[in-house]
């Protein structure tokens, strides 16, 4: 859904970002601004806080910050469109319906259609699991320890033995074979037209907003197939949701559990670890690890502990681990999956294993392991190679020196010998490595990434920032400073497009708006509006003397930039004059 401006604006206007964070964040009044804990990361100290005024939030501590939309997006885990939609929801706006094209109109009314048949088919089978005749269907889910509550959140059904119950009761509600073909739902074949579930107990899959886009059933005993899958529908697209994201994404946790299995994710959940999901009966896709990172910066992957398990394990991590996800793995041993862990061996048990999570690369050391000889000296020397060439690839010699230091002590291979043969290799490949051969498999590196909030602020980008907020907050001041300070003069280009905009006095939300779509520099530009150095009760004659200092700060260094890279004498005049100007400035 794509809201157009107005509509943006009108819904922003709604809304008092007071009234909306102060729902979630406990905020007092402090001078003009409220302040809170910052919900965005754990503090001790108020360092969050909102502007009334510009309407806008800010953390000190994290860095997060932006308009009411913004907050909701991030609080609420929502994309642009849907927290317009919330917003406006809450605040009793009315959104105005989105002229669509034909052709868009068809696809949302088969999409429609398809929830509308989905949902159906989740109560159909959903009351097939309480009728007598879903006995067996319900025993089973007894024997695998499932209780009511979890039995009703996860929507659990059971389809018969009936070939065709469904198809009758779709029939029954309206729906013609044409759509009932596109559910993928039921099978029509010359020999006849039939469920495609049956005598399976049935598991609704639904999407991040808990609408049931497809299932997947599984056979009583040993059969085969053990699990079978609704196909790719208009709805369904295994590659881009996952099982369980709709109740993980609001655990407010701030890893994910990534298991194998639906019954995983239900067990874990039941289990007080609402914070699981699962893929949907394939390997992990490049689209489900974007997704995630919409909502987790690590995830603690539970693979099965068997060969197969392993192998999805190491394709998973790289692939998480370029989307900018730290991973961890979560030993099961002796049990085969977390379902069969918990039910062994207990909800404690089960967390001492997440504590005690290892790091992937030490993890994948170990396991590389399986696929030598070590009784044999040739196996162990190949072994050791193929364990230093990974750690060559750490090219953060602090980082690599305590990785070298883990492998050693935990492989018992000899500390002195491997690091010379590591730096060995890291030489060689330094050596011949051209800049595309930069490979993200081998990457390795697991410590926190650097955090852009930490980056220290210079003087001058405090200065700069001072000075944006101070013209935001008193736009009278426009006219003399800019005689002195040019958008060029400030130090990055973010700043002296934010500089242009409020030189023009553009709202504070419109010039946010322009930035909506690189997250870096939106919450760059909303920390701008909030370089407030001085405290609410400076008085004229000190605010002036700081507003001096700032402009000439900027200037200066600006200049100090020019100076040294001009070589034109003429133009170096006019330079060294308009620095000795500087000393005797006034406003
Ligand atoms: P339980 O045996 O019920 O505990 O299931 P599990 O999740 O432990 O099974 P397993 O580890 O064998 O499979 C993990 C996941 O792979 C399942 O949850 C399914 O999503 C998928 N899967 C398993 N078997 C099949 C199959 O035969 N066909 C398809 N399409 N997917 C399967
Ligand atoms: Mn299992």
């Amino acid at each position: 859904m794509f809201y157009p401006e107005e509509i943006v604006q009108e819904v922003r206007s709604r809304a008092d970002i007071v009234d909306v964070i102060g729902q979630y964040v406990n905020l007092k009044k402090k001078g003009a601004n409220y302040f809170g804990l910052c919900p965005f990361h754990g503090e001790k100290t108020a360092s969050f806080s909102v502007n009334p005024r510009m309407q806008i939030f800010h953390c000190f501590g994290c860095g997060k910050g932006g308009d009411v939309i913004k907050f909701t997006m991030e609080y609420e885990n929502l994309t642009f469109p849907e927290a317009i939609k919330k917003i406006a929801d809450d605040v009793g706006y009315k959104l105005p319906e989105v002229s669509e094209t034909a052709e868009q109109k068809r696809d949302n009314d088969l999409r429609t259609r398809l929830l509308d048949i989905n949902k159906r088919a989740a109560v159909y089978f959903y009351n097939s699991l309480r009728d007598p005749k879903g006995q067996t269907g319900m025993s089973y889910f007894r024997k695998r320890e499932l209780n009511d509550d979890t039995l009703r959140l996860w929507g659990l059904g059971y389809a018969d033995q009936s070939r065709d119950g469904l198809y009758r009761y779709l029939k029954g509600s309206g729906f013609d074979d044409n759509i009932l073909r596109e559910s993928g739902l039921i099978s029509f074949s010359e020999r006849g037209v039939y469920d495609k579930f049956f005598n399976r107990v049935m598991f609704p899959i639904m999407d991040a907003n808990n609408r049931v886009i497809g299932f997947g059933g599984r056979v009583l005993g040993d059969g085969e197939p053990k699990y079978l899958n609704s196909p790719e529908t208009r709805l369904f697209d295994k590659s881009r949701n996952l099982f369980g994201l709709c109740y993980a994404r609001k655990s407010r946790k701030k890893f994910f559990i990534l298991c194998e299995g639906y019954m995983d994710v239900i067990q874990l959940h039941q289990a007080g670890f609402s914070n699981a999901v699962a893929s949907l009966g394939t390997a992990l896709t490049e689209q489900q690890c974007r997704l995630l990172k919409r909502y987790v910066d690590d995830i603690l992957l539970t693979y099965d502990s068997d060969g197969a398990g392993i192998n999805a394990a190491k394709r998973a991590m790289p692939m998480l681990r370029a989307v900018g996800i730290n991973t961890k793995v979560i030993n099961m041993k002796p049990y085969k999956d977390p379902d069969e862990f918990i039910k062994a061996m207990g909800i404690e048990a089960f967390q001492d294993r997440i504590d005690n999570a290892q790091n992937s690369f030490l993890w994948l050391i170990d396991v590389l392991k399986q696929d030598y000889d070590l009784s044999d000296p040739a196996g162990m020397t190949q072994y050791t190679n193929e364990v230093a060439s990974r750690l060559s690839d750490i090219k953060e010699p602090l980082e690599r020196e305590n990785y070298i230091k883990a492998v050693a002590r935990e492989q018992m291979i000899d500390y002195g010998s491997l690091r010379k043969l590591v730096n060995h290799m890291g030489d060689i490949k330094e050596r011949n490595q051209s800049p595309l051969n930069e490979h993200i498999y081998t990457h390795t590196s697991f410590k926190e990434k650097p955090d852009k909030k930490q980056k220290k602020e210079t003087a001058i980008q405090r200065s700069e920032k001072q000075l944006i907020t101070w013209l935001q907050e008193k736009p009278e001041l426009i006219p003399k400073v800019r005689d002195y300070i040019l958008p060029e003069d400030l130090s990055d280009v973010t700043m002296q497009k934010v500089l242009i905009m409020v030189y023009k006095e553009t709202p504070v939300n419109e010039i946010l708006d322009t930035f909506r779509d690189s997250d870096d520099d939106y919450e760059k530009v909303a920390a701008m509006f909030n370089g407030n150095l001085l405290s609410d009760d400076t008085d004229e004659y000190e605010f002036k003397r700081g507003l001096l200092d700032v402009i000439r700060n900027i200037k200066l260094t600006s200049l100090n930039t020019k100076i040294q890279n001009e070589v034109d004498p003429h133009k170096l005049t006019e330079l060294f004059r308009q620095q000795s100007d500087l000393q005797n400035l006034e406003l």
